[in-house]
């Protein structure tokens, strides 16, 4: 449904005497989502999650510079393309909650949203009604303004905005960021069943075990490029895991100790070999020299010149 190759993001930024340099946050990024499956997206603070989110979405700030291919539904996603489908076909759930108008009232911005992407006059009442229903909010949080909402009110009502429609791609940013447990395992419960009724969904997270409940594949990113992607039932044994950060990531689940978690060094960006080297076992003369490139090993990626 999704393909993502070769995706850079760079943006122009006036160093100390207002000297112009471009500071490149995403680099090479690769991604597939495939209709029925929750392809999450893990990495953390900074490698560039959000971004691919806006990327997708078309709503990068002005002064960013994308290069590369996106494809949707087989089709390249051109800016006038992504206008047209942001909202109907693709929709985004967004990482901060300051996304909703304050000015309007919950319940006119989800049945604002079903309107958008193509829910029938008739039927918006109805759409909107259910979509409450489904991320359990009561029907007088209609009449109230985002701010009189909690925090985990209004990541429900933002799941509910992107879900009311007819959306086939669901992009869901940080979606349980902020909710209690039982409500981020019913968050992450509705994403599996649009999954399971067709939809492809990806599920941007940092928190590994929220992507393992319910993803069938993870891509792992790091300083704003991918890794490797594997499939969800990699992770649960580790053993077939093959990126060193990846490996690293499992060895720190709670459920396997912690063992050997660590704060990780960034390379400096721009700067040549692999990303990931300062802070690898396994680096040489090879990783510093040159980045390895995503290739197919065992059943998924890695970029990695020694996995
Ligand atoms: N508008 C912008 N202008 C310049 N740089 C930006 C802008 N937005 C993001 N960046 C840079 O791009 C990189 C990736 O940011 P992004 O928000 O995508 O990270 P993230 O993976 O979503 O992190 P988090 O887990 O904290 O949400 C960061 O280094 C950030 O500084
Ligand atoms: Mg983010």
């Amino acid at each position: 449904m999704l393909s993502v190759y070769d995706l850079s993001i760079s943006f122009s930024r006036y160093s100390f005497g207002l000297k112009k340099r471009e500071v490149r946050a995403i680099e090479d990024l690769y991604l597939q989502v495939s209709a029925g499956q929750i392809m999450a997206v893990i990495g953390q603070s900074g490698a560039g999650k959000s971004l691919l989110a806006h990327a997708l979405l078309g709503i990068l700030p002005r002064h960013a510079l994308l290069t590369g291919s996106l494809f949707f539904k087989g089709r390249p996603l051109t800016e006038q393309r992504l206008a047209e489908l942001r909202g109907r076909e693709i929709a985004l759930i967004p990482q901060s909650i300051t996304s909703l108008n304050p000015l309007l009232r919950v319940g006119a911005q989800v049945a604002r949203a079903a309107r958008l992407s193509g829910v029938g006059k008739k039927e918006v009442r109805q759409a909107v009604q259910r979509a409450f229903a489904r991320y359990g909010l009561k029907d007088d949080v209609a009449s109230l303004f985002p701010h009189q909402l909690s925090g985990g009110m209004a990541r429900r009502v933002l799941t509910a905005t992107a879900t009311v429609g007819r959306a086939d791609l669901i992009v869901a940013d940080e979606p349980v960021n902020g909710l209690d447990a039982p409500t981020a395992r019913e968050t992450l419960a509705h994403l599996r069943e649009l999954a399971d009724d067709g939809k492809g969904v990806l599920l941007i997270t940092h928190d590994i075990e929220a992507a393992l409940q319910v993803a069938d594949k993870v891509t792992v990113f790091w300083a704003g490029t991918t890794l490797e992607v594997a499939a969800a039932d990699d992770f649960r044994e580790g053993g077939r895991l093959q990126h060193p950060y990846t490996r690293a990531l499992w060895n720190a689940l709670p459920a396997n100790a912690f063992l050997s978690a660590r704060q990780p060094a960034l390379t400096p960006p721009g700067s040549p070999g692999c990303p990931f080297r300062l802070c690898c076992a396994r680096q040489d003369s090879l990783c510093a020299e040159r980045a390895p490139k995503l290739r197919n090993a065992g059943q998924g990626m890695v970029r990695c010149h020694h996995a």
